[in-house]
C-alpha cells in the first residue's frame, strides 16, 4: 500500500517513532512517506495563535497514519488544527499514534486518540487502530518497537 505517515512533532519524539515506522512499513512491502505538518507561530503552539504552514494531503494515499504528541492533557493544538481542515477521506484507512510523557491514565492519551478518530470518521475514513507511547515509561525502546509492529500489522 501507499501509506502516508503524517505527523506533528515539536521536540522530535514523534518524528523518531515515525522514522522507525517508515522503515518497518517499507520492509513489509509498503511504500511509505513521512510528511510533517509545520506552523508559522510561536512554539509551543497555542490555539488560535499560529497558522498551518505545510499541510499534507491525505488523499494522496491508500492509508494514512497520523502521529502527534499530547500537550496540556489533550491532543496537540497543531494536530487539532490540521484535523479541523481535513478534506474528505472516503475509504482511506487510518491509524494513529500518540507520544506523551506521563505514564498514567487521564493525562491526555486516550482523549487525543478519540479526537483523531472522530475527526477522521467524520470525513469517511476507516479507522484501523491506535497506539499510545509513554516516553518516560521503562523499556521505552521495546514499547516503541511493539507499537510500530502493531501499527504495521494493521495494513
Ligand atoms: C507544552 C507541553 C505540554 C505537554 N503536556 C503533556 C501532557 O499533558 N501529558 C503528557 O503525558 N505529556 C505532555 N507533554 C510531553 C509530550 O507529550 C512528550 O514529550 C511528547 O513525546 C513530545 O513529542 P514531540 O517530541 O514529537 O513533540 C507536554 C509537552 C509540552 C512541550
Amino acid at each position: 500500500m501507499n501509506i502516508g505517515i503524517i505527523i506533528y512533532s515539536q521536540s522530535g519524539n514523534t518524528r523518531k517513532v515515525a522514522g522507525k515506522l517508515q522503515t518497518r512499513l517499507n520492509q513489509s512491502g509498503h511504500q511509505s512517506r513521512i510528511e510533517e505538518i509545520t506552523i508559522n507561530g510561536k512554539v509551543p503552539a497555542q490555539p488560535g495563535q499560529f497558522e498551518l504552514s505545510d499541510i499534507p494531503e491525505p488523499g494522496e494515499y491508500d492509508a494514512v497514519i497520523l502521529g502527534s504528541p499530547v500537550q496540556a492533557f489533550n491532543l496537540n493544538p497543531v494536530m487539532r488544527a490540521y484535523l479541523d481542515q481535513l478534506p474528505a477521506m472516503q475509504g482511506i484507512e487510518v491509524a494513529f499514534f500518540i507520544t506523551k510523557q506521563l505514564p498514567v491514565k487521564w493525562t491526555g492519551g486516550t482523549q487525543a486518540v478519540g479526537i483523531m478518530k472522530d475527526a477522521c470518521v467524520a470525513k469517511g475514513a476507516v479507522v484501523k487502530g491506535a497506539e499510545i507511547i509513554f516516553w518516560t515509561a521503562g523499556k521505552r525502546q521495546e514499547r516503541i518497537e511493539q507499537a510500530v509492529e502493531n501499527l504495521v500489522a494493521l495494513f
